[in-house]
């Protein structure tokens, strides 16, 4: 998979990118990621890419020529014309099944805004699909890119040490994840459920299930009533 990014803080990506699945994904060659810096596509000698919105009102706008320039330069670097996706507050709210569908392309072209807002015709013009990682506003789209980036990279075989880690983590199955432990067997008088010390698989395994269902009810009863969910579709 090919990720570009478009952003005018291409240094906010360096260290999420250069460390843990990111990294190693990236190693793998199951992910190449290219960050471009739309302040390159400015028209003027002072890189300027934003300016007073019209019709007033505070902060500042970014101009749609830069943006469309970077995004054509970008589009060209591959063969694959991409998913173009616009980071913005006002798109479709990203979770583990959109973080599954991208997981799927085999490019993405990633758009993070920044200032007030941008214009307009950047949404309209490169038909990009919006997404938003949560009813709140971010300062700009980077640290949107880099979550959406994190959840489909640890989607791709091979990027996770262990394959099937993936596939308990909490949401995969539409449920919060069973509770884990490590050592030691007893801590600060806290002690490890008996059952998974006991060697008994199959017990073991439906004391999970037991707690997925317990905790997603009792933490997020709205998961419960997903239609997507195949546990409670089982259930009942
Ligand atoms: N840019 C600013 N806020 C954002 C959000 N919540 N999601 C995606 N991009 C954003």
């Amino acid at each position: 998979m090919r990720v570009d990014i478009l952003t005018l803080f291409p240094e906010m990506f360096e260290s999420p990118l250069g460390h843990s699945i990111l990294k190693r994904g990236q190693d793998k060659g199951l992910v190449d990621i290219v960050l471009t810096n739309i302040r390159n596509f400015a028209a003027d000698s002072y890189n300027k890419v934003d300016d007073k919105p019209y019709g007033g009102g505070p902060g500042m706008v970014m101009m749609p020529g830069p943006v469309f320039e970077c995004f054509e330069h970008v589009q060209k670097l591959s063969p694959d014309k991409g998913r173009p996706i616009l980071l913005t507050p006002q798109g479709q709210k990203f979770d583990h099944a959109k973080a599954l569908e991208l997981s799927a392309e085999k490019r993405l072209i990633l758009i993070a805004g920044r200032y007030e807002g941008i214009d307009e015709r950047i949404r309209i013009g490169l038909g990009a699909e919006q997404i938003s990682i949560g009813d709140y506003v971010l300062s700009g789209g980077e640290l949107a890119a880099m979550v959406i980036i994190d959840a489909v990279v640890r989607l791709l075989a091979g990027a996770l040490g262990d394959e099937d880690s993936s596939k308990d983590d909490s949401f995969s199955q539409g449920l919060l994840e069973y509770p884990q432990y490590t050592r030691p067997e007893v801590f600060r008088d806290m002690k490890v459920p008996d059952i998974l010390l006991s060697g008994d698989h199959a017990k073991i395994a439906e004391w999970r299930r037991q707690q997925t269902i317990e905790r997603t009810k009792k933490w997020r009863p709205d998961l419960m009533n997903d239609n997507n969910n195949k546990n409670e579709k089982s259930e009942s």
